[in-house]
């Protein structure tokens, strides 16, 4: 690196805290590299208190796009001169698209994870839990309500009164989780629950015996953590998908807007590998 000069606007990067684990400058500098562009990603690591400068110097400088990560989605909303519809009913900004001083505010989590449903057949769930209430299961419950054809939700949280309302959707507690197991044609695991680092066990002992075989099971969390709900779930019959498509396909919209092309199938599959190795 020693020398090298950057042009800001081929500049892109993650904020987070932390952010050493990301795997997002893997997946895109492959996809610069596969176009033939001279543009960077890189992962800074950003701590809550300086959000809002380290937000206003990627303005002043002009940098191609910023992603956000944890803890820094909602947060980042209050620092951004206009929101997309779907970034404002969420509550949380996964990508910022900045033109000519203006930061846009979008949240590609959403379109991300239908992407990644998309990619284990079954259409548009008739009636799907989602666990946990922060911001990837906001965004999630949200694209499920928001698609063409909307699902009925169930969302669980420790704190369901916390929750927002959002039309057509439940919002319990784990008290009594059986009967939505057992009638559910998808589950989603929204909970940092299995991430390194965050908590091992959900509030109580899921029960994963009550699902129906074949139904469709995504856990966010990537690394896929060994012996969790994926492998108990699978045991069971479910078809399972860890976390990682939905990170590929939320990472493929931001590149597009960011670049304002369409990537192609075979950049998009670089992206994949890259996020494999
Ligand atoms: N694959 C992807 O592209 C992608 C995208 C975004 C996020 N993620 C992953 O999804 C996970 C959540 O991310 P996030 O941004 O939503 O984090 P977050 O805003 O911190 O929310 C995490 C939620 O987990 C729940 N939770 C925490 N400890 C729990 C416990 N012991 N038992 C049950 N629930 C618990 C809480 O919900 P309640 O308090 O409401 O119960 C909390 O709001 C992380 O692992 C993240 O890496 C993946």
């Amino acid at each position: 690196m020693n020398g090298e000069t950057i042009d800001p606007g081929r500049c892109f990067g993650v904020f987070g805290d932390p952010v050493a684990h990301s795997r997002s400058p893997e997946m895109h500098n492959a996809a610069f590299a596969a176009l033939g562009l001279p543009h960077r990603y890189f992962a800074f690591h950003v701590r809550p208190h300086a959000l809002a400068n380290a937000l206003s110097g990627a303005r002043a400088m002009g940098v191609g796009g910023v992603n956000l990560t944890v803890p820094h989605k909602r947060a980042a909303v209050a620092h951004m001169d206009r929101l997309t519809a779907e970034a404002g009913r969420i509550g949380a900004v996964n990508t910022v698209v900045i033109r000519r001083g203006e930061m846009i505010g979008h949240n590609t989590d959403g379109s991300g994870f239908l992407d990644a449903l998309a990619e284990l057949d079954g259409g548009t769930p008739r009636r799907a839990l989602v666990l946990g209430g922060g911001g990837a299961a906001r965004s999630v419950v949200d694209a499920l309500r928001h698609g063409e054809k909307p699902s009925d939700v169930i969302w669980i949280s420790r704190e369901p009164n916390r929750l927002p309302a959002f039309d057509g959707v439940a919002r319990v507690d784990y008290g009594d989780l059986a009967e939505a197991f057992a009638t559910c044609d998808l589950l989603v695991n929204g909970t940092t629950v299995g991430m390194r680092g965050g908590p091992e066990r959900f509030p109580i002992t899921l029960p994963i015996a009550s699902l129906r075989k074949g139904v469709r099971v995504i856990d966010l969390v990537y690394p896929r953590p060994a012996d969790g709900l994926l492998d108990q779930a699978e045991a069971k019959g479910a078809r399972g998908q860890d976390g990682l498509p939905t990170l590929l396909w939320q990472g493929v919209r931001a590149l597009e807007m960011w670049l304002a092309i369409a990537l192609p199938a075979s950049v998009v599959s670089t992206m994949r590998r890259a996020l494999h190795r």
